[in-house]
């Protein structure tokens, strides 16, 4: 079972951005951590900082044989409707993920454009959100084939 982890604009950017919301880990050592956890799943990775990539990805994933998608749109959480578009036509279930609690921060932060088009949202408990999101997405796909 494959899994695409998307992350966007900024998140490459970690360990020296905003630590306190952020943490102090690279995405590097986040990826790193999360694809040693799994052992049964192939989990990918898709860093960008432009819509137009993430969309890119997000449309080729069922070509690629990707059978469920885990996305931190970053900043395009808030707005980006392109990305809501193609998350809501790509045919996969998604979960959407933020390292932090987006309820707990600015105004603009308590929108999500994509959390309606999303199976589920994980919002502030950092890299264990990811691990989280890949075992619920595994444990439904599980399901559906039986
Ligand atoms: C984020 C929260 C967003 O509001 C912010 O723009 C990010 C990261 C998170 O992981 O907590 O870039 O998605």
């Amino acid at each position: 079972m494959k899994i695409l982890i998307i992350n966007g604009p900024n998140l490459n950017m970690l360990g020296r951005r905003k630590p306190e919301h952020y943490g102090k880990e690279t995405l590097e050592a986040i990826n790193l951590y999360i694809a040693d956890y799994f052992k049964k799943i192939e989990v990918q990775f898709y860093q960008g900082n432009s819509e137009g990539g993430i969309i890119d990805q997000i449309q080729s994933a069922v070509v690629k044989n990707f059978k469920g998608l885990v996305i931190n749109a970053g900043a395009y959480t808030h707005y980006s409707y392109a990305i809501r578009d193609a998350l809501e036509s790509c045919g996969l279930p998604v979960v959407e993920i933020h390292l932090s609690n987006i309820d707990a921060r600015e105004e603009f932060r308590r929108i999500s454009v994509i959390s309606p088009v999303c199976w589920g949202t994980i919002s502030g408990l950092g890299k264990y959100g990811y691990i989280l999101a890949v075992q619920a997405l595994a444990h439904h796909l599980a399901k559906k084939e039986n």
